[in-house]
């Protein structure tokens, strides 16, 4: 496994069927040809991910999304035009050249232009769309800096194409239809709200075990292999007294808990620097003293609504 900034060197391994990590503004990918049935059969492989769980592609502009989506709706055109390239997956009717493993069997595909320089050039050097998820085990916290893929999936993959860490820090929101309504599937980097000032009222799918049809939203997504609990984090401490318990807090330390058992997502309190350093944080915690950590939701505005989702998800695991 490579490390590096050689898009043309990327492109190679890709058109040969191979796995290339990906940079992008929400986390890195794990990439490999959509067309190309084997090589998106590695991707499965790789991640451990379920054959039932669909992988979104990633195209260099709209006029790309056109040729492997059957029909795109005026609304989903509407977004397209004023978030791409972007945060933003559309989930429309696919055509038959994106295979089947793709999509896990749905008719459906989700489709996004990454807002990422590197890989905006990438995705013009070669004439197929990628598929990539994030590039993380299933279940495990999405990467957001090219040493988090390296340390997790180094092993299996022939490049990790290095663009630095990612300006977001949560994945993209994604949109579909349903009975011709918009519904959102997965909150991210860009707010509900925006995407309401442009088409109206959405509604919001929420996710769970019980619902395969988008099972990234699997309610224990996200966790890191140490245990997460909500607040208060006094009662946490009273209750396992045998445990020592870290935090992980928005904008200021606990009183109560040692220092250096605290991780704190934005100091000033910005939400964006909060989702800059989410997975990051998650992935810390895993690396620190304490057995156990309690966390602190953030405030429920803007994208404070996508980091309270992947926290939900992180403390609803049962391991
Ligand atoms: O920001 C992102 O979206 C990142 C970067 C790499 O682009 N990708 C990403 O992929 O988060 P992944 O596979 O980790 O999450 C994509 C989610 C999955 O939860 C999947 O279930 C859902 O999209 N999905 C994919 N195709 C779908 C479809 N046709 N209908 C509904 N949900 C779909
Ligand atoms: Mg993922």
């Amino acid at each position: 496994m490579k490390v590096g900034n050689h898009v043309g060197f990327a492109a190679e391994i890709l058109r040969k069927g191979g796995l290339v990590s990906i940079p992008t503004e929400t986390v890195y990918g794990l990439a490999a040809d959509a067309t190309n049935p084997d090589a998106v059969a590695a991707i499965f492989k790789v991640k451990k991910r379920p054959s039932f769980d669909p992988l979104i592609i990633h195209v260099s502009d709209f006029e790309s999304a056109k040729k492997y989506t059957s029909h795109i709706d005026p609304r989903a055109k509407l977004l397209a035009d004023h978030f791409w390239p972007g945060p933003l997956t559309l989930v429309l009717p696919k055509k038959d050249s994106i295979p089947d493993i793709v999509s896990a069997g749905l008719t459906t595909v989700g489709v996004r232009v990454p807002n990422h320089p590197i890989t905006l050039d990438l995705l013009r050097s070669v004439d197929f769309p990628l598929a990539a998820p994030s590039a993380n085990l299933f279940g495990y916290v999405s990467p957001t800096r090219p040493q988090h893929v390296a340390s997790q999936l180094g092993e299996s993959i022939d490049y990790i194409l290095d663009g630095g860490p990612c300006a977001i820090g949560v994945e993209s929101t994604i949109l579909g239809f349903e009975n011709d309504s918009p519904v959102i599937y997965r909150r991210g980097g860009i707010e509900i709200s925006a995407i309401e000032d442009l088409i109206g009222p959405v509604k919001v799918n929420e996710h769970s075990n019980s619902n395969p049809q988008a099972p990234g939203m699997l309610s224990s997504h996200y966790s890191p292999f140490k245990k997460l609990v909500g607040e208060p984090y006094d009662q946490t401490v009273k209750a396992f007294p045998n445990l020592k318990v870290g935090a992980l807090r928005f904008s200021n330390k606990l009183p109560s808990c040692p220092e250096n058992w605290q991780l704190v997502l934005s100091e000033s309190g910005n939400l964006l620097e909060a989702a800059y350093h989410l997975f990051e944080y998650l992935r810390k915690i895993d690396e620190l003293e304490p057995d156990l950590f309690v966390v602190e939701f953030v405030p429920d505005i803007g994208i404070g609504q996508a980091i309270n989702d992947r926290l939900r998800r992180a403390t609803a695991s049962n391991h």
